[in-house]
């Protein structure tokens, strides 16, 4: 697989099969995603890998919670500003129709949404999942470092035929997930990835991109 398919075919995976993900390629991933660049090469990503036992408990307590209405853990950074200006708010909402009429969901049923937001905390049925923490003293261009770590290790998934799902969705439940990773008190989560195989029965549509006129600008010949 060259780099093109695999950034072609990486998307936000919210349905996987049951099939383990072995260690050892679990290790090779994140073996070469370390060579992913930082500012001063600072390496500023912190990274638990859970699988097995321990995220089946993860995931039980963390459905449980959110199942029965238990409050968001108090936040350590806002996910998106209040209000989304344009083009922001337009891309989010559609976004959330498109996610959600691919589970045939209709925008007003709340409850569905809810039961299929849920998924988030189940891995959507992954096998492994990572959690990427970072010191709370380093800032927004460390934590852009981070995004650059997450996608690498998201092709280099896919290069081992693996799918993932980055999830923001996690940081809302960030004490249930420092319960299973005894995170030392000086990081913050940032996201968690569940990583593991499609589940190809499970429908989706493929999230669209603004035109590239509207995101990139060429200047020169
Ligand atoms: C930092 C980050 C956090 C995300 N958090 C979630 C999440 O909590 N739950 C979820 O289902 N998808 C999450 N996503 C996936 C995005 O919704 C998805 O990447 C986006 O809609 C583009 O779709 P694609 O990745 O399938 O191309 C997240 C993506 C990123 C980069």
């Amino acid at each position: 697989m060259n780099v093109y398919e695999a950034v072609q075919s990486r998307r936000a995976v919210r349905g996987f099969s049951d099939e383990p993900v072995p260690g050892d390629v679990l290790q090779r991933v994140l073996s070469a995603a370390a060579w992913a660049p930082s500012g001063s090469n600072l390496q500023p990503w912190r990274i638990y890998v859970v699988t097995g036992a321990p995220l089946a408990r993860l995931k039980k307590v963390a459905v449980e919670r959110v199942s029965a209405g238990d409050p968001w853990d108090e936040r350590e950074f806002e996910m998106y500003p209040a209000a989304l200006k344009a083009p922001y708010g337009a891309r989010r909402s559609t976004f959330g129709r498109e996610r959600y009429s691919s589970l045939g969901i209709t925008r007003d049923d709340w409850e569905a949404r809810q039961r299929a937001a849920i998924g988030n905390w189940d891995c959507f049925g992954a096998p492994a999942a990572l959690f990427c923490y970072i010191d709370r003293d380093l800032g927004r261009p460390q934590w852009a470092d981070l995004g650059m770590y997450l996608q690498t290790v998201m092709l280099l998934l896919r290069a081992e035929g693996l799918h993932s799902c980055p999830q923001m969705a996690w940081s809302q439940v960030r004490e249930t997930v420092a319960e299973a990773v005894l995170p030392p008190e000086d990081l913050i989560l940032f996201c968690g990835m569940s990583i593991g195989y499609e589940d190809p029965d499970v429908t989706f549509i493929r999230t669209g991109r603004a035109p590239l006129a509207e995101t990139v600008t060429f200047i020169g010949d």
